[in-house]
């Protein structure tokens, strides 16, 4: 079966961002010109996903108002013929079917996809985190709903990280079956270096069978005291195989002061509005030369 719906965990408080994240999602932050969730979505949208589930939580209505229509804003626009200034954002709510529904604690990722079980029904399914940044000419997901295409079993999307940083994410070790494919045997969640079975890092793209949901329900507190969505991976992968794709991108973590910037200066880069003047600023920039 097809891979139709991706769903968006939107309900974390974004502590690593604070004080901004008291009133502004993560998820909204801007890069360019268009918050963080705006590329997971296209991406998802290039990968021809027609539907997409956020959880969200308290303090999260900014991600429901922006994709909802402003019936204000358009009649202001049009009055001034500027109406291609909400384009972009148009063009995704008529294109696509977006719900909403809220994980009322935050327990963990494990717990926020199984809060989409009803949504997901018995279909293979996405799952993007979406302060994870990809920059890519194939996007992400789109690579990995390939994969799937083949094997048709869940696809894990994986990057090799240093030593000092592998406590940060979930890790596997697998069998490599073609060039950077990888036929997963294990997984452990943000394990201490000596403990981690390689340095082969998840990053916030999945594609997961429905089956995932019958492991999300038994799955206890781990690290962090948190339900885990690499746990519940780890009990699937008993049933049936699990892959993992070293995708072909640059990654940046939206959550990190120093890689938010990063990515703002090559997004701009890419961006025909402001490259020219950003290229010139660069260039010009006095303050890095000594
Ligand atoms: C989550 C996952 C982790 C994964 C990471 C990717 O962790 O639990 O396995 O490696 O996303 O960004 P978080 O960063 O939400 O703590």
């Amino acid at each position: 079966m097809k891979v139709n719906k991706a769903v968006f965990p939107a309900a974390g408080l974004g502590t690593r961002l604070l004080p901004i994240t008291k009133s502004i999602p993560k998820e909204m932050l801007v890069l360019v010109d268009k918050p963080l969730i705006q590329y997971g979505v296209e991406e998802c949208m290039c990968a021809d996903i027609t539907d997409i589930i956020i959880i969200t939580g308290r303090g999260k209505t900014a991600i429901e108002d922006y994709f909802d229509r402003s019936i204000e804003h358009e009649i202001l626009l049009k009055e001034k013929g500027k109406h291609h200034l909400l384009k972009s954002v148009d063009e995704i709510s008529s294109r696509i079917s977006l719900t909403y529904t809220r994980q009322k604690e935050a327990l963990g990722l494990g717990h926020a996809i199984l809060c989409a079980q009803n949504m997901v029904g018995e279909e293979p399914f996405a799952v993007v985190l979406s302060d994870d940044i990809i920059d890519s000419d194939t996007p992400v997901m789109k690579q990995m709903v390939d994969i799937y295409k083949n094997f048709r079993y869940s696809v894990l999307a994986v990057q090799r990280v240093k030593d000092e940083d592998v406590s940060k994410y979930g890790i596997i070790s697998g069998k490599e079956i073609e060039k950077g494919l990888y036929a997963v045997e294990d997984l452990v969640e943000k394990p201490e270096l000596k403990d981690a079975p390689s340095n082969l890092a998840i990053i916030g793209r999945y594609i997961l069978m429905p089956d995932i949901f019958n492991f999300l329900k038994d799955t206890k507190p781990g690290k962090g005291g948190e339900i885990q969505l690499t746990d519940a991976i780890k009990s699937l992968l008993q049933i049936q195989p699990v892959y993992a794709l070293e995708f072909e991108g640059n990654r940046y973590d939206g959550g990190n002061k120093l890689d938010l910037l990063k990515a703002q200066i090559i997004y701009g880069l890419k961006n025909d509005e402001i490259r020219s003047g950003l290229t010139e600023f660069i260039k010009k920039s006095e303050w890095c030369r000594n």
